[in-house]
């Protein structure tokens, strides 16, 4: 007889993708940044990894809260810090979710949100995407109007691609939350114009960014949320206490004090990003518009995984990924999720793909 719970039992759990920890490959599989956090977050590691490291860290990261809300244009008590926004999606979840609450995230998008909700026994749905990757608002209308809580990446992953914020507000619950995902939040061309907080039900957003992408500090595990301050506070109550260390945190304030490194980084991926995509089209693929640091592609002559297999016996790492419930489709809707590294990494996968394809 299992001691579990009956619905942790039942799930399989969440799989990341795959970390080699041996070195010589090239890794274009999760989304890391290619290049190194600013020289400043090494040198606040080094100070900080000191006698303190006895002591527990501040539990509200008062700095690190000061900074984001100064970077969003908000107050401190806008900011949950959270060790990655994995973290935060976990806190949403157990703030927000009990037993039998519809839960709401596109399909095909970030698969953890469904594990969130099943290891809550909360309800979850997918909110079909059309096959471009926009939304049928009329199908998913219902479903918004009666769930509460709904999660929303954007940019999107696996696809890249961005929904105006005018779109996104259209799937606000009018009496539930919603999470805007951006975790790839700094990669787009053109920033965003306009506030998810100031459109209607905007007191109930909540934004989640990640240091994991473009600050270069996915081994860190920092991230955080911005939302009014009634809904931080209830979070709170939620959070491990000390939930960010005193290095991550020492880490992440110098990550966010230097804007001019994370956008120097996030300015060179957007040129290799164009320079990938006019690869692969010259190659046969069919990419989708990217604002993120990873484009998805797709070839209608040949098999991903045929593709993906060969790729990794040359020691190239990408995601190849498959999505069996699509609505457009009876077969499953399967592709490439290639992470932007270098310019050098990206010729290497250039020049297999160009012997593979
Ligand atoms: C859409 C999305 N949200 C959140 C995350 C998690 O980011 P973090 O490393 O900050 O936990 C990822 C990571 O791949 C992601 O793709």
């Amino acid at each position: 007889m299992s001691l579990f719970r009956e619905n942790i039992d039942r799930i399989g759990g969440y799989v990341p993708g795959e970390q080699p920890q041996e070195g010589g490959w090239v890794k274009l599989n999760t989304n890391e940044n290619p290049y190194p956090a600013s020289p400043r977050v090494f040198e606040a590691i080094r100070e900080a990894a000191s006698e303190r490291l006895k002591l527990y860290p501040d539990p509200l990261s008062t700095r690190f809260r000061q900074i984001a809300g100064e970077l969003f244009g908000v107050d401190a008590d806008w900011v949950l810090p959270a060790n990655g926004s994995d973290e935060n999606l976990t806190i949403i979840l157990r703030s927000f979710i009990d037993s039998g609450d519809l839960v709401l995230s596109p399909y095909p998008s970030y698969i953890l949100y469904e594990t969130l909700v099943d290891i809550q026994d909360g309800r979850h749905q997918r909110l079909q995407l059309n096959a471009d990757w926009s939304w049928d608002f009329d199908a998913c209308q219902e479903q918004v109007d009666e769930s509460k809580l709904v999660l929303v990446p954007n940019p999107n992953s696996p696809s890249g691609n961005q929904w105006r914020i005018e779109e996104v507000a259209a799937l606000i619950p009018p009496r539930g939350i919603f999470v805007l995902d951006e975790a790839y939040g700094d990669f787009p061309d053109e920033p965003h114009s306009g506030s998810i907080f100031s459109q209607p039900g905007g007191e109930r957003v909540i934004v989640t960014r990640s240091l994991s992408k473009s600050y270069s500090l996915a081994g860190i595990r920092m991230g955080f949320a911005v939302a009014h301050p009634d809904l931080i506070t209830g979070m709170r109550k939620v959070k491990d206490s000390y939930n960010c260390d005193t290095l991550a945190l020492a880490a992440a304030t110098a990550a966010l004090e230097d804007q001019q490194w994370m956008q120097d980084n996030a300015a060179r991926i957007r040129a290799t990003r164009a320079n990938l995509v006019a690869t692969l089209i010259e190659l046969g693929f069919e990419v989708v518009p990217s604002q993120a640091n990873f484009v998805w592609a797709t070839h209608s002559q040949r098999e991903h995984r045929e593709i993906f297999e060969a790729l990794k016996a040359r020691k190239i790492l990408v995601r190849y990924m498959t999505y069996p419930d699509v609505a457009y489709q009876s077969e499953p809707r399967t592709g490439l999720r290639i992470t932007i590294g270098t310019d050098e990494q990206i010729e290497v996968l250039s020049a297999a793909l160009r012997e593979i394809v």
